[in-house]
């Protein structure tokens, strides 16, 4: 495995993949690697010639008030399990490269944001998708991989691939859990040992959800008021959101009808855990 750190090294590498006609698959993190990253690379690696796996900890989709200096880093330790899940080229850009005091544009998402997490962290999805311009133009994948956990962040990335006529495949990757359903997150490190208890139960109030229209009901406000009462009962952690929307088009509904997601996201003590789960009614 090779380690690159620079943006003209890694343009060069990706110039030889390219003319040796390798199909190259990519993976962007922000490292503190887990199975759920580790499926998105075995994923890339059985698709693709060559895969390129990034850890770039983005500063511009952090708010003001978010984690960014407290958000989890162990870059040997990534580096040893990228190493040993087939990645080929860890790329591992450093800020002052990726953002030049000089940096002229600034990218700005205007549709599917007003829900879920663009409208609880503002500006947090203009930062998604500036990195990953710039990571797609710098790795020139055939295939990227993105984790279903994230499922706005899917549905956002597939428009930004679209607008900007990006050649590149974007394959979404199921949401990979602990075994009691807790979804794999890099924050869940900072879960006090009662949180990490509780907080299966944001993953089995949207199972009592798909089961509740399983069982014929359609009014989004009652679905999503179960997800809250079972939460609230059921954790000590502060709702941010409960929804309940058309996908990937992140639409209300009167009735639910068609793909839907069921997405939540609730703030602990010092981690702010999301979970969705989308399925065809
Ligand atoms: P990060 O949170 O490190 O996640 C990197 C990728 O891993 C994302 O596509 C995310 O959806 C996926 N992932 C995380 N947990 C997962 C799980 N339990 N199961 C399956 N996939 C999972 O998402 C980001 O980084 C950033 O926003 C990024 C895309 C790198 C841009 O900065």
């Amino acid at each position: 495995m090779r380690i690159i750190t620079s943006i003209e090294e890694m343009e060069r590498e990706v110039a030889q993949h390219r003319e040796a006609k390798s199909s190259i698959g990519f993976v962007p993190t922000m490292g503190y690697l887990h199975e759920g990253h580790l499926t998105l690379i075995h994923t890339a690696r059985k698709e693709n010639d060559i895969v390129i796996a990034s850890i770039f900890v983005n500063p511009l989709q952090f708010g003001p008030n978010e984690d960014f200096d407290s958000y989890p880093r162990d870059f040997e330790r990534d580096e040893q399990l990228a190493r040993n899940n087939g990645v080929d080229i860890l790329f591992y850009p450093n800020v002052n490269d990726m953002y030049k005091p000089d940096f002229s544009f600034q990218i700005k998402v205007i549709d599917k944001v007003d829900v879920l997490c663009g409208k609880k962290r503002e500006g947090h999805f203009d930062g998604v998708a500036t990195v990953l311009i710039k990571l797609f133009n710098i790795t020139r994948p055939n295939r990227v991989y993105f984790g279903m956990k994230d499922a706005q962040q899917v549905a956002i990335v597939t428009s930004v691939i679209e607008d900007f006529n990006f050649p590149i495949e974007l394959v979404p990757v199921s949401t990979v859990r602990e075994e009691d359903g807790l979804a794999k997150s890099s924050r869940n490190v900072y879960l006090t040992e009662q949180e990490r208890q509780e907080a299966p139960n944001l993953y089995y109030g949207l199972k009592m959800a798909r089961s509740l229209i399983e069982d014929g009901e359609r009014n989004p406000n009652i679905i999503r008021n179960k997800v809250i009462e079972h939460i609230a009962n059921h954790t000590s952690g502060e709702i941010d959101y409960v929804e309940v929307l058309s996908y990937p088009e992140l639409k209300e509904q009167k009735e639910v009808f068609g793909k839907i997601i069921i997405a939540v996201a609730v703030k602990f003590t010092k981690a702010r855990l999301i979970d969705n789960i989308t399925f065809v009614v």
